[in-house]
């Protein structure tokens, strides 16, 4: 098990040395050697975070020093391969772009992800700066096959970070933008093959099982985030890739976690660690008391007050269910400015009853157990849900269909027809 512990104490280091501040402008490597300069003007990943905590920049020590200066020495050596090769943008969200890049020196895909310019110039943007240190250092940091891997920060010069996200940053404000090194994922993302499906198949969802097999795949995420104290606050569709497997899944990744992937034939990769934070009180540095953030779909109503805890994720997973099978998330029938609106005002909602979306074909006992596994996901009230992650597991498994996955691809589905339009 991974110390998160660590990532928190080094979160506060940063922040005790003013790194977040210095960041925003840019210098989070002014004080660096020559040979660090030279590296981040020519895109190696030297100086990480982690790396400038060795070098003693921020911590100290000679012995620190020292390992610093032959990571710098390497980072200068493999500078002058021109180690990245920036191919195109790949996506961009509400807080940053992610861009393809060919890694010469590992010879692979990889995607970076930049913070938005904005953030590193102006002061308002400080705690969305702290937060993607943290992404960084918690992808770096969780291995998982159902999580996104991470490769620490890089350095890119500005002038090649404006002419790939089209931003303007002065060059002379800020001399190079941090990105976060991560493996290049392959595939669609869950929010583009739900619409694919609705658009191609004029099917509302998609099929329950393959719909329970990723929730299958997002329960082994939570159990392994919990194991870590971790929560990422911001689980939805667009925040998942569904990965074709084209190898066999390597014999390290534990048993079940493996026929889980095996029996969907899909991967499905959480990424965007952008808003997680550690559990407990301490663990939400760079958000406001009482601040509410993720999306709002797909969080509870506690995580809109600002009281996100580890139970708002597995209400996440039971929304993201809901979608797949229904087309919609649970709270998904009003415009998102209504939604977020209610939450602050309205009392909480019972769960709703999925029966009227399903087929009419699903047995009695399945229809109860998807009920169940709604009631104790979707749940106002966060101690009523799910504590036990064995059980949501055991529950979706009881499925009579789970696990039969692989033979209902998109173009296969078995027609789905709401009982209510039948009638
Ligand atoms: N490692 C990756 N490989 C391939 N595509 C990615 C990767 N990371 C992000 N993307 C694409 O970029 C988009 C935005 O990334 P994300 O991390 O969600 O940023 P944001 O925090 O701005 O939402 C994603 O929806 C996805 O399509
Ligand atoms: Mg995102």
């Amino acid at each position: 098990m991974l110390s998160v512990q660590s990532s928190v104490s080094n979160a506060r280091a940063q922040r005790q040395a003013g790194l977040s501040q210095k960041a925003k402008t840019g210098l989070i490597v002014a004080g660096s050697t020559v040979f660090s300069s030279a590296a981040y003007l020519l895109g190696t990943r030297w100086p990480t975070i982690g790396g400038m905590l060795e070098f003693g920049i921020l911590g100290g020590g000679i012995p620190l020093a020292l390992k610093g200066i032959s990571l710098g020495v390497k980072g200068y050596i493999e500078s002058k391969k021109y180690r990245f090769n920036l191919e195109r943008v790949i996506g961009s969200g509400a807080m940053g772009t992610v861009v393809r890049v060919y890694d010469r020196l590992e010879e692979k895909t990889r995607a970076l992800k930049f913070p938005l310019g904005e953030m590193l110039i102006n002061p308002d943007y400080r705690d969305a700066m702290t937060r993607f240190y943290f992404e960084a250092d918690v992808c770096e940091r969780l291995s998982h096959p159902n999580i996104l891997k991470g490769h620490g920060l890089l350095w890119v010069p500005t002038k090649v970070f404006n002419r790939f996200t089209g931003e303007k940053l002065d060059p002379g404000q800020v001399p190079a933008v941090p990105a976060i090194i991560m493996d290049y994922l392959e595939g669609m993302t869950l929010r583009d093959k739900i619409s694919q499906i609705q658009r191609d198949l004029y099917h509302e969802g998609l099929s329950i099982s393959y719909g329970c097999g990723i929730a299958l795949q997002l329960t082994e995420v939570l159990i392994y985030l919990r194991e870590n104290k971790l929560i990422h606050r911001d689980l939805k569709p667009d925040n998942i890739m569904m990965c074709p497997l084209h190898e066999m899944l390597d014999t390290s990744i534990p048993q079940d976690v493996r026929v889980t992937i095996a029996s969907l034939g899909e991967r499905a990769v959480v990424f965007d660690f952008g808003v997680a934070r550690l559990e407990g009180p301490e663990g939400g540095f760079g958000t406001r008391t009482g601040m509410g953030i993720g999306s709002p779909y797909y969080m509870p109503d506690e995580q809109w007050k600002g009281k996100a805890q580890k139970e708002s994720d597995v209400y996440s997973v039971g929304a993201i269910l809901w979608e797949c099978i229904t087309g919609k998330p649970p709270r998904g029938y009003i415009n998102e400015g209504e939604t977020a609106l209610d939450y602050s005002t309205r009392a909480a909602q019972p769960v709703p009853a999925i029966e009227p979306f399903l087929p009419i074909d699903v047995p009695l006992a399945d229809k109860e157990i998807l009920q169940k596994i709604f009631n104790n996901t979707l749940h106002p009230d966060p101690r009523m849900r799910y504590q036990n992650l064995g059980l949501l597991k055991e529950d979706l498994g009881s499925l009579s269909f789970v696990g039969r996955a692989q033979q209902t691809r998109i173009g296969q589905f078995p027609t789905l027809v709401r009982q209510e339009e039948e009638k």
